[in-house]
């Protein structure tokens, strides 16, 4: 009898086809939205592997639905949805898709740091709303980009890919990691190891590119944006709930920050009251990955670990342990 993958939500080209045609018998959500938790729950039943979605939490309860569970593919890189170590005490393996999106992802953040920067966002309502008149030399002063510091929180892979996009801007890196990466990596990347602390005095932009988890929750909130300086501008490409999202509306509200490119929430999909109002905060909605190229192959990638797996093969790549 084939294998049953249970998939919760149609996926981009291969698609859930790719699984077919492995030889495993697919179920999946065939509506294009998150599954309710009574649906998941039901879904995982008699399930030998699960593909999730960063909505789906993989728990206790979960894993207790599922007795005939070997692999949980996550689809993201990220994995804060899933009790990695629950599953693994259960004998069941964790899987991600880490670098096949470190670049599309580092290009939005680039796409959102130059958009609050340059007030693109601002800019583009103001046409779209009738009210240019033609150029103005006052008009949508932005700052300026070349030569001003970039600070990285989160050195790994796509934090790499974005300092390397810095160099085409002329703008020097500081970052700041749980661990300092080698210094042969830091050279390279003509990136410089700070505190969290000196970043965000220093930084002119802080883009985030760190994992959640219990450590980094709101590791930038109210204290952490009052130390940024007032022109300064935060992008986010990669957890919602880094930012203390209630505080950094306060803080662009009130003009303590000068900006914000946000492409994650800390509760998506909604936002924080307020936000949506700011002029000077460009908003998107979690797209990091989504290039066609990249999505594709996070498809391939959580294949390939469900038939590792399911074969009694190690995982291409499971969940780093923390
Ligand atoms: C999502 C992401 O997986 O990889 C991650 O951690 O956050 C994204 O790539 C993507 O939005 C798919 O739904």
């Amino acid at each position: 009898m084939a294998a049953v993958v249970f998939v919760t939500r149609p996926l981009p080209a291969p698609g859930v086809e790719a699984f077919e045609d492995a030889g495993v018998e697919v179920r999946h959500n065939p509506e294009d939205r998150p599954l309710t938790r009574a649906e998941l729950l039901e879904g995982v039943v008699g399930a030998d592997a699960l593909v999730s979605m960063l909505s789906d939490r993989v728990d206790a309860e979960l894993l207790d639905a599922a007795p005939s569970l070997k692999v949980v593919a996550n689809y993201a890189v990220g994995f804060d949805n899933v009790d990695v170590a629950e599953a693994r005490r259960r004998g069941v393996e964790v899987t991600t898709t880490p670098d096949v999106l470190s670049e599309a992802t580092a290009d939005l953040a680039w796409a959102l740091l130059l958009a609050a920067t340059r007030r693109v966002g601002e800019a583009e309502r103001f046409v779209r709303a009738g009210l240019w008149e033609g150029p103005g030399p006052r008009q949508l002063l932005g700052q300026a980009v070349g030569g001003r510091t970039l600070g990285i929180v989160g050195m790994g892979a796509i934090g790499q890919a974005v300092a390397r996009r810095a160099r085409g801007f002329s703008m020097p890196v500081v970052y700041f990691n749980r661990r300092r990466v080698p210094e042969t990596l830091e050279q390279e990347l003509g990136a410089r190891y700070v505190s969290l602390d000196e970043l965000l005095a220093t930084a002119d932009v802080v883009s985030l590119h760190a994992p959640l988890n219990d450590d980094s929750r709101h590791l930038i909130d109210a204290a952490a944006l009052e130390r940024m300086k007032p022109t300064a501008v935060l992008v986010n490409t990669a957890r919602g709930a880094l930012v203390d999202e209630a505080a950094l509306v306060d803080a662009l509200r009130e003009g303590r920050i000068a900006a914000a490119g946000l492409d994650v929430y800390e509760r998506e999909p909604l936002l924080s009251e307020g936000l949506a109002e700011l002029e000077n905060v460009v908003l998107t909605p979690h797209i990091g990955s989504a290039t066609i190229d990249t999505r594709a192959a996070m498809v391939r990638l959580c294949l390939d670990n469900v038939v590792a797996v399911l074969a009694g093969r190690p995982a291409l790549t499971p969940a780093p342990p923390r």
